[in-house]
């Protein structure tokens, strides 16, 4: 039996599968290379010292689903396909709906008809819009999403929500994400975004590394310790465990739709994550205090109780080491 990982070449895919190959699970991989390269693939090989079946292709092409469900005997799915830069989301609403909703349509449909009922979605905390306070838990209130990534997740969290109603023989994980970050220790397979970062830390790493001239601190008169941004920055190989432990959760016998949290329940803010990166990397961050980019919030860090509870899940890593090991992959990375 095979756990089918789509976007399994991407960032937070390919730490995923490594974690899976770790425990002796058979994998198929689907991605379209629309945010990743190839080179993934080998280096997810290198690391665990395992093979796999591939396929390259989009789940906007149903033929090629079928053909991947009539050629393996898939037991469950891991979704990651999608796409993720906020700012981009705003100015292309269209392709990320395309990209995150109506694929996902085709991903059910097909597994309905080969009655694969196990899936593992990966969402994002971004359908908590701004949280009336912090920690957030499960039971927060969605919505009032800031921009067309989160109203994507927000879809696709009422559509299998529906689709559990209607047949709750499913057993669905749905996994919300706070900020993920860092690398695998190896520097094989990191985040390596597309073009300028949109994220903190990658565009911290360019900078290091020299090919950025200094960081944009966007806004220093938020509520917060020292008014710049906080987030729950969880390591992503922590974040790549919590997939283990959710489909572990989902091969007991106990059916059901369920939604996790994956935070670390810390936040730290942005000039904390940079005294943390120049202290733990012994390098100066060039950065300047600039206007606050629009729809950003000023506080969103996990209350990770429930999946500590009912997954068995803690992270391990601290700041330290996503600063680390963030840093180490990029000095290795070249593109
Ligand atoms: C973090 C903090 C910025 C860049 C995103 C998306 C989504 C989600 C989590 C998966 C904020 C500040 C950033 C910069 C800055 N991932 N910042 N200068 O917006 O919290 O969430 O990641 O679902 O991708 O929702 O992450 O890294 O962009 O920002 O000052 O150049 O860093 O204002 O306070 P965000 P981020």
């Amino acid at each position: 039996m095979k756990i089918l990982v789509t976007g399994g070449a991407g960032y937070i895919g390919s730490h995923t599968c490594v974690e899976l190959l770790n425990n002796d699970y058979e994998l198929v991989i689907l991605d379209n290379f629309s945010n990743s390269s190839k080179d993934v693939l080998d280096n997810i090989k290198k690391i665990t010292n395992k093979d796999f079946t591939f396929y390259e292709g989009d789940m906007i092409d149903k033929n090629l689903l079928q053909t991947i469900f009539n050629e393996n005997e898939i037991e469950a799915v891991i979704d990651f396909a999608a796409f993720k830069a906020v700012g981009e989301s705003v100015s292309k609403p269209v392709a990320y709906y395309q990209n995150n909703v109506s694929t996902i349509l085709n991903l059910l449909t097909i597994m309905q008809e080969h009655n694969v009922k196990k899936l593992v979605f990966s969402s994002s905390a971004t359908v908590y819009g701004n949280p009336a306070s912090v920690p957030i838990t499960e039971d927060f209130p969605i919505g009032n999403t800031t921009n067309p990534y989160g109203t994507s997740k927000l879809m696709v969290e009422q559509i299998l929500k529906d689709l559990y109603n209607s047949d709750n023989s499913w057993d669905i994980a749905i996994l919300r994400y706070f900020n993920p970050v860092g690398a695998h220790e190896s520097g094989l397979i990191g985040e390596a975004p597309i073009g300028k970062p949109n994220n903190l830390m990658p565009f911290i790493t360019k900078v290091a590394k020299g090919e950025l001239p200094k960081l944009m601190v966007f806004g220093n008169d938020y509520n917060t310790v020292d008014g710049t941004g906080v987030r729950d920055y969880i390591h992503v190989v922590d974040l790549a465990i919590g997939h283990i432990k959710a489909l572990e959760k989902l091969n007991k016998e106990n059916k059901g739709l369920f939604i996790y949290n994956l935070g670390t329940g810390t936040g730290y803010s942005v000039l904390q994550l940079i005294e943390t990166f120049e202290r733990v990397n012994n390098i100066r961050i060039n950065y300047e205090i600039t206007d606050r980019r629009p729809g950003d919030i000023d506080s969103c860090y996990s209350d990770p109780t429930k999946s500590k509870n009912e997954l068995n899940f803690q992270t391990k890593k601290s700041l330290d080491d996503m600063c680390k090991d963030a840093w180490n992959f990029e000095k290795n990375y070249h593109k």
